[in-house]
């Protein structure tokens, strides 16, 4: 009996080259985390409804429960892990923890991800509230922190208080 096919992706995670080999059904969250050890990527519902495994490719927000690794060859996935720089938090990130944006923290990287691509791309504030956030599920916080991280994110302010 022969094992599952393989085959070696190379890709690029958040600035770095990376190629690994793996089995051709592996899905992206899984090549991410298990073979890669970027666990920050979370998985839940594993059938793209609650968002948090949200990765982005290309600078575009995807599901990476819904992808195969083999389908990011030649790719650009950033993940959570590669938004700080030299240990800085972004803004948002710094937004997350002032505004009190999680709890267990479960949905909170795929969340930043998806506001992260939308704040590159200019999204106007109420329409990612409305659009971006629609597509992740928090069961802890009730969005207010979420939101209101959102807002002073977008102030610039997000120092800690
Ligand atoms: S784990 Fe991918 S959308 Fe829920
Ligand atoms: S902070 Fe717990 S699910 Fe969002």
């Amino acid at each position: 009996m022969t094992g599952a096919p393989e085959r070696t992706v190379s890709l690029t995670v958040n600035g770095t080259a990376r190629a690994a080999r793996t089995e051709v059904r592996t899905l992206l969250s899984d090549f991410l985390r298990h073979t890669l050890g970027l666990t920050g990527t979370h998985v839940g519902c594993e059938e793209g409804v609650c968002g948090s495994c949200t990765v982005l490719l290309d600078g575009e927000p995807v599901r990476a429960c819904l992808m195969l690794a083999v389908q990011a060859e030649g790719r650009r996935v950033e993940t959570v892990e590669g938004l700080a720089q030299n240990g800085e938090l972004t803004a948002l990130q710094r937004a997350f923890m002032s505004e009190h944006g999680l709890q267990c923290g479960f949905c909170t990287p795929g969340i930043l991800m998806s506001l992260t691509a939308a704040e590159r791309d200019g999204l106007p504030e109420e329409e990612t509230a409305t659009h971006v956030l629609a597509g992740h599920r928090c069961r802890c916080t009730g969005y207010n922190g979420i939101r209101a991280a959102l807002t002073r994110s977008r102030e610039g302010g997000s120092d800690e208080h």
